[in-house]
């Protein structure tokens, strides 16, 4: 298992390609099974949530090719072309969908092209519960039978496919409204989703759907309207920039008081994330190129809650949280989407962090420095913020378990290197 030694310390600076948005490539991909025709995907990030994907599609009966070994001249991202001439096997097993949880994202467009799925559950997870009964409720509002059987949702549809209906989401909830968006396409008649989603990654899958011939009107918007189509076509479509590796990259640069470009980071999806960065005194711009970020003068405490968006993003709550640990003076984070994503926080502590955490909210008060130590966290945008944190550390920061990072930055060693730090991937 591999892990990443960084030595603190290094101003970061230079200019960063950001990479396709893993969690619109997820949805992205999965789209693919509602159509025979082929879908191209520009600009799909290298990781290993969309190889989990690639597998998991290809054992539907999805052919999947790489054409090319770049999408955007960058060095970085792909072009993948997706084809499902029909579905050759609807269940979606459990050694796959263990591997990870957007596997439940086969379930709309399975249960609507073919009329019955059968997916593991995804079981518990380190951030949380995460129930799937949102989904279930919904697709079961388009007519479908759902049982659960030995850990699998098993839903059929109803004689003659899926029927539009209105939806009203008791939560908000990305997967959720995505699952039922890719549904609802291939239903008949008019679905309305209420309080649907609006993250940007939402609008990406949606106007996707549209150039394989679906039929959508609210995108980004919490009523989405759903007229659905009996067939779905081909389509090429470039994927959004992922806007939690350009705030992480951001990140990196306040908290070492560098100056960083992010190539191709999109502002308008990353508003909270800006308000927030500047209310703790880092310097951002936006340039033709992408955003331009710079730290330097001290960096001030926030009072943050993560929100569904258009608010801060609970992905991006790690991150915050170690650059808070190193502001002046005490900041209260709140974490208001997963009841159990704080794993971090004793981590940091180990750094020489000062964290106190009571229910959903905890106080950071600033240290004036940190202290490089061995890490490990249990999920993905947690290891980024110990990573992070060891970029300003003194000394060496260890963090291990490295396959969640690849989980869902493309090259972060690379990445990392190029700015300017010190850092290097081991096999532990
Ligand atoms: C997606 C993102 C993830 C991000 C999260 C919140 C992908 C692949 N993953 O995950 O990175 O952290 O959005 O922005 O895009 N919930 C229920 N019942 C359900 C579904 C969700 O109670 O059926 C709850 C969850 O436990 C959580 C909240 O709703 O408390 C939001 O979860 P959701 O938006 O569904 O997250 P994901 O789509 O799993």
């Amino acid at each position: 298992m591999d892990k990443l030694i960084i030595r603190g310390g290094r101003r970061l600076s230079g200019k960063v390609p950001v990479s396709g948005a893993k969690n619109a490539a997820l949805p992205l991909m999965a789209a693919s099974l509602l159509a025979d025709a082929p879908l191209r995907l520009r600009n799909l990030p290298r990781l290993v949530d969309i190889a989990t994907m690639a597998d998991l599609l290809n054992h539907h009966g999805t052919a999947v090719t790489l054409e090319g070994a770049t999408g955007n001249g960058t060095g970085f991202g792909r072009v993948m072309r997706l084809e499902t001439p029909a579905i050759v096997d609807t269940t979606a097993p459990y050694d796959i969908v263990r591997r990870m949880r957007a596997s439940i994202l086969v379930l709309g467009p399975l249960l609507a092209r073919a009329g019955t799925a059968r997916v593991s559950l995804p079981g518990g997870c380190a951030i949380g519960t995460r129930p799937i009964d949102l989904h279930l409720k919904g697709l079961a509002a388009l007519g479908a039978e759902i049982a659960l059987e030995e850990g699998y949702v098993l839903a059929r549809a109803p004689r003659g496919g899926l029927r539009g209906a209105r939806v009203v989401l008791d939560k908000v909830s990305v997967g959720a409204t995505e699952n039922l968006l890719m549904a609802a396409s291939l239903a008949r008649g008019e679905t309305v989703i209420e309080n649907a989603a609006r993250e940007p990654e939402i609008v990406d899958l949606g106007r996707c759907l549209v150039a394989m011939g679906a039929r959508i009107e609210g995108l980004g918007t919490s009523r989405i309207e759903i007229a659905g189509v009996t067939r779905l076509g081909a389509a090429d479509h470039r994927t959004m920039a992922d806007r939690i590796e350009a705030g992480s990259y951001a990140i990196a640069a306040a908290i070492t008081g560098g100056r960083v470009t992010l190539l191709g980071a999109e502002a308008a999806a990353m508003e909270a994330q800006i308000e927030i960065l500047r209310a703790a005194g880092v310097k951002i711009a936006t340039v033709p190129e992408g955003l331009e970020v710079s730290g330097g003068d001290g960096i001030r405490p926030v009072t943050c809650t993560t929100q569904p968006y258009p608010g801060f993003p609970t992905d991006m709550q790690a991150q915050l949280m170690a650059l808070m640990c190193l502001a002046d003076g005490a900041s209260v984070i709140t974490e208001a989407i997963f009841e159990n994503r704080f794993m971090h926080v004793l981590e940091l502590a180990r750094m020489g962090a000062d964290i106190t955490v009571a229910g959903a909210s905890a106080t950071v008060r600033g240290v004036a420095r940190l202290a490089g130590a061995p890490v490990m966290a249990t999920d993905l945008r947690a290891s980024m913020g110990l990573a992070l944190a060891g970029l300003a550390a003194d000394g060496v920061t260890e963090v291990h378990r490295l396959y969640h990072l690849d989980r869902g930055y493309e090259r972060l060693e690379e990445k990392l290197l190029r700015l300017g730090a010190d850092v290097a991937r081991v096999a532990a």
